[in-house]
């Protein structure tokens, strides 16, 4: 295949983030892919870290556009001829160009009933060999990271949340309509001043809550 569409996302808002149930406060709004300046308040190109992770695909800002319409389309593209990218000691080719967004801002769930909503609305192609993801991970070491929705090409949706490389909790269920806008959302919270609880639903639904072990006090990247 030459070129795939990856990824629509809409609406990324999120989030109350303080102790107080009364607290809730918007981090980033629903209008944030509505103009270039309204990205560049809240969003920067690439990964955090920079353009390649542990796929064939590697990271470019030409795969990324606002289409006007409060839409963020991220798109792979076959290429030849790009350097390897290197992860834990192994070479990965490169085989397509692709397009990653993160927020500016860090998200670290605080003890004592702290914690944020993530919620955007999705359309993710569930093609073989694609893997769109709105996902968490560690800013300082890893974990944590918690998989808000990830698409692995199977025509299933996967919600995760790793503990080590080892002990995760993956859940997969089927993703109706590919062609259709979903809505995720992620409630984070501190469970006990030590571990987070992740609720999972999509299109209002809850799916399940998964804990991620020492989590609060952790910054993570979205
Ligand atoms: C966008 O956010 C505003 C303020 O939180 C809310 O009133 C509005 O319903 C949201 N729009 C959509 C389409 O979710
Ligand atoms: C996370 O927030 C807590 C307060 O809730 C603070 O004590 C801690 O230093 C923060 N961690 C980082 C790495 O910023
Ligand atoms: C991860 O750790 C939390 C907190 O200890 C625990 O509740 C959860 O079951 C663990 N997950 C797995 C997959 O073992």
């Amino acid at each position: 295949m030459k070129s795939l569409p990856s990824c629509l996302a809409a609406l990324l808002l999120l989030l109350p983030s303080v102790p107080l149930a009364s607290a809730k406060h918007i981090m980033i709004p629903n209008t944030s892919f509505n103009s270039q300046a309204d990205f560049d308040t809240d969003w920067n190109y690439l990964y955090p870290w920079g353009s390649d992770h542990n796929g064939a695909a590697r990271m470019s800002k030409s795969q990324a556009r606002l289409s006007g319409d409060g839409t963020l389309t991220l798109t792979a593209r076959r290429v030849d001829g790009e350097k390897p990218a290197s992860h834990g000691g192994q070479q990965i080719p490169i085989r397509y160009l692709s397009g990653a967004v993160h927020a500016k801002e860090h998200f670290n769930v605080s003890r004592g009933g702290g914690g944020y909503d993530f919620s955007g609305e999705f359309r993710a192609t569930t093609a073989r060999g694609t893997w769109p993801a709105f996902w968490l991970t560690a800013v300082q070491g890893w974990p944590p990271e918690v998989d808000m929705a990830e698409w692995k090409g199977s025509g299933k949706i996967s919600f995760n949340t790793f503990n080590t490389s080892s002990q995760v909790r993956a859940r997969d269920v089927a993703y109706p309509s590919p062609g259709a806008f979903h809505r995720i959302l992620c409630e984070v919270r501190d469970h006990n001043g030590r571990d987070v609880s992740v609720k999972f639903s999509m299109d209002g639904n809850v799916i399940e809550t998964q804990y991620g072990r020492g989590f609060v006090g952790q910054p993570m990247y979205l």
